[in-house]
């Protein structure tokens, strides 16, 4: 019989990208999908490493494993692969001796012989190694979603923002060819994905290794022309590398959505030099300005990190009257969490208090909720389009989905309207979404 994996992911959107690719890296080496974990020969831990929390999460996990498997009297191999496994390297198996493979984020096509030779000769295995291949075999991804794509198009990065393990985690920022890219696009348009979301620690970065010239609003262009793709989102971009160029293409490209995720991290020009960020906050609140002249109806996200090295109440300030100066429809907000190798780490003392970052958090989140409520209230009588991306797990008549700006939907609808462009009369706003009724525009 067939051996069984389940993979486990923690962290971001590149992580369950990857997922996908070793799900589909095990399933071309014979393994098959298992239901649950107890039904696995086979446990993937892809993990994350971005603040000390998501670390913790990892090795909790992998102690309720053991001791899942030890009361079944199985014994899975387990793998831990992703940023964890790169930072730590053999200090995992030190740390948990239930842990048979160690794959970083750079030998993941090398998993399945790992997990191979592992089960075979109850050794451990490892490979941490920076291989700096940016190739994937076209259609071998499992696609975790039936709507939407990733489609990596930069790994690494090279920018060393204080607080941030990625680049101790990820390795040098490295280009993928275009041609791979739109051939991967159209692969997944091919097979139905209605929204193509490109993905690079710094994804504006890009310029295109086998198109000299080729920059990302170029690239953001000819994925704009694949047939069959219906929307385009990315992640992230970073405010230093929004040009002109970019702000006209998502204007005028009729499916880059008029949504943009620009972490700011603070408000404070101050701190933003200590991060090395490389922008100060009145260029962010000029880009701002343009992005919204220039894409009318542009909704904006964007990170926050409260409580960085050095951070006073009036820094504090600063980012929370930023974040009322530029209304975003969503942020994801966090506390500083020193990381190991950062520059933080070993310049900066974590000198704000834990319950003062808990304090300026909170505050924050409830300015924001306040912020969204009135945003999403605005959207109350209006008709939006929104591409159908789930059904309701506790009603087969409910559907959702999102707007261009990245709003979430929700609305009676049949199954069969998934990855359907719909239109949607809005009647009820939340904090965190909206309600509405489909209009008799849309096949019902
Ligand atoms: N490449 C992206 C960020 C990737 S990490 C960019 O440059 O925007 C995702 C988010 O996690 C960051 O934007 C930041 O807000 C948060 N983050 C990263 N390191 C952190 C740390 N040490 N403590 C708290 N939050 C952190
Ligand atoms: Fe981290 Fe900065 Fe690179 Fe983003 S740009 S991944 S925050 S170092
Ligand atoms: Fe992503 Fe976490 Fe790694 S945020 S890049 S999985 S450290």
């Amino acid at each position: 019989m067939a051996k069984r994996y389940l993979i486990e992911t923690f962290g971001c959107q590149m992580n369950f990208h990857d997922s996908e690719r070793m799900a589909g890296l095990l399933e071309a080496a014979g393994f098959e999908l298992a239901g649950t974990s107890a039904e696995a020969d086979v446990i993937v831990l892809n993990t994350c490493t971005v603040r000390e929390r998501a670390e913790d999460k990892v090795y909790s996990r992998i102690g309720e494993l053991r001791h899942a498997a030890a009361a079944e009297g199985r014994q899975p191999v387990l793998a831990v692969t992703g940023c964890l496994a790169q930072q730590e390297g053999s200090v995992i198996f030190r740390k948990s001796p239930f842990v048979d493979v160690v794959v970083g984020t750079q030998a993941e096509k090398r998993l399945p012989m790992l997990v191979a030779e592992a089960g075979l000769t109850g050794s451990r295995q490892i490979d941490i190694n920076p291989y700096d291949d940016v190739s994937f075999p076209l259609g071998m991804t499992q696609r975790a979603d039936a709507v939407k794509a990733y489609v990596t198009i930069i790994e690494g990065c090279n920018d060393f923002c204080a607080f941030c393990v990625v680049p101790y985690t990820r390795g040098h920022e490295r280009m993928r060819p275009k041609a791979d890219i739109l051939a991967e696009v159209a692969e997944a348009a091919r097979t139905g994905r209605r929204e193509i979301q490109l993905l690079g620690q710094i994804v504006n970065h890009y310029q295109a290794p086998d198109d000299t010239g080729c920059d990302f609003a170029g690239l953001l262009a000819a994925v704009d022309q694949v047939p069959g793709v219906e929307r385009i989102r990315f992640a992230s971009p970073h405010p230093r590398h929004v040009t002109p160029r970019l702000i006209d293409a998502i204007g005028a490209l009729p499916h880059v959505c008029k949504h943009i995720h620009l972490p700011v991290q603070s408000g404070s020009t101050r701190v933003l030099a200590a991060m090395r960020r490389r922008h100060t906050r009145e260029e962010f609140l000029a880009l701002v300005q343009q992005l919204k002249a220039g894409v009318p109806g542009i909704q904006l996200s964007t990170d926050i990190i409260v409580g960085f090295p050095g951070e006073t109440d009036e820094d504090f300030a600063e980012t929370f009257s930023l974040v009322d100066a530029v209304g975003f429809h969503s942020i994801f907000s966090f506390k500083y969490s020193e990381r190991p190798n950062t520059l933080a780490a070993k310049r900066l003392a974590d000198d704000v208090p834990e319950d003062e970052k808990t304090r300026r958090l909170t505050a924050l989140q409830a300015r924001q909720t306040e912020i969204q409520q009135a945003l999403h209230g605005q959207a109350v009588g209006r008709e939006v389009e929104v591409l159908v991306d789930s059904i309701s797990r506790r009603r087969e008549t409910e559907l959702s989905g999102r707007t261009t700006g990245n709003t979430v939907v929700n609305f009676p609808g049949r199954p069969e309207l998934l990855g359907a462009l719909a239109q949607v009369r809005i009647e009820r706003a939340g904090a965190h979404s909206l309600w509405g009724r489909l209009t008799d525009t849309t096949p019902a």
